[in-house]
């Protein structure tokens, strides 16, 4: 069955390359490189409604996976017209041409679209509201596509790292090798995904044509950014990636300003993957999982 593949250079979407590969598969990026073997590729710049348009039109898939997005949280604050282009109109875009050709759309969005006051694990239905621009432009994103008459799988994802782009994790073995003490945020809390495993639950659902909608793909457990810090280099120094562990210094958020607020609990509730047998790790085998990808000393 075809699919295309927008983003393939993410986290997110060059673990979903990798998997995909071999079958009928169109990978597109920005820059039109090639993310891997088994795949044709295509350049698309998601700004470019008409190009989306045009590509999904010219390739006809089955299944469009959009794993493009404007990421850059705090940016966002500073470019909204962007942010909304990429992050909401391009998939708006997207959801019309599949609804025209009947092919099915799987988009990302996030613990964002949530303001983070609550206590319980965020469910699907929960109000949302966004505390900054890219939380609005992914929640634009979720009506848009829900309205749009598509076959949309929508997967509400968080805190995502893994061994390639920027990301947590490799913030944290970089400085881990370069300070003896290191202050992280110790009042937000959430649930570390790897990409990996956002891939590998997406490939399961691609064609459960019983599961649409939102739903919510995250690790099991929760943790504070301080948590997943001390773990990374507990891991990290048990497996020779760091020659010692930097002392870890539990700070408030309002020690470390951004230009974007973000939610302080972050928390989503599961159980609709779950229940329908999907099996999410806890975050913590999650990280073990990762770091075996690790070849010391390859990240940095
Ligand atoms: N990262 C997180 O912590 C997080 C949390 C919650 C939800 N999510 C969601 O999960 C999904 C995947 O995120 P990720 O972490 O894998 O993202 P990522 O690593 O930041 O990658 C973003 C991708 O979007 C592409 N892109 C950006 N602007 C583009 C444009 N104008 N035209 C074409 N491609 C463009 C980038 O291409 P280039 O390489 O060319 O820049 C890159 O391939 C996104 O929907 C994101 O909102 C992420």
């Amino acid at each position: 069955m075809s699919t295309l593949l927008i983003g393939g250079t993410g986290q997110v979407g060059y673990e979903l390359a990798r998997r995909l590969a071999g079958e009928d598969l169109v990978v597109a990026t920005r820059s039109g490189e090639r993310v891997c073997e088994g795949s044709r590729e295509a350049a698309l710049d998601v700004t470019d409604l008409d190009a989306v348009r045009a590509l999904i039109a010219e390739v006809r898939p089955m299944r469009v996976i959009n794993a493009a997005a404007h990421t850059a949280v705090d940016r966002a604050e500073a470019e909204p017209d962007l942010a909304f282009r990429i992050n909401a109109e391009a998939p708006r875009a997207m959801a019309e041409a599949c609804a025209g050709i009947g092919a099915r759309l799987v988009h990302y969005s996030t613990d964002y679209v949530f303001d983070g006051s609550a206590d319980a694990p965020y469910r699907v239905d929960d109000a949302t509201a966004p505390l900054g621009v890219y939380g609005r432009s992914k929640r634009a994103a979720e009506e848009a596509l829900l309205d749009s008459g598509a076959d949309v799988l929508i997967l509400r994802t968080a805190w995502v790292y893994g061994l390639r782009g920027q990301n947590f994790l490799r913030t944290m073995l970089r400085l881990g090798a370069e300070r003896d003490e290191l202050g992280v945020v110790d009042d937000q809390i959430g649930s570390p995904t790897p990409a990996w495993l956002i891939a590998a639950v997406t490939t399961q659902l691609l064609d459960r044509a019983d599961v649409g909608g939102i739903h919510h793909l995250v690790a099991a457990g929760r943790t504070s950014w301080c948590g997943f810090a001390s773990a990374i280099f507990d891991s990290a120094v048990r497996r020779g990636l760091l020659q010692r562990a930097p002392r870890v210094k539990p700070i408030p958020t309002s020690a470390y300003p951004t230009p974007a607020r973000r939610p302080a609990f972050s928390v989503l509730d599961t159980g609709d993957l779950t229940g329908i047998g999907i099996h999410l790790p806890d975050w913590r085998d999650a990280l073990e999982t990762t770091l075996e990808g690790v070849e010391a000393p390859a990240v940095g």
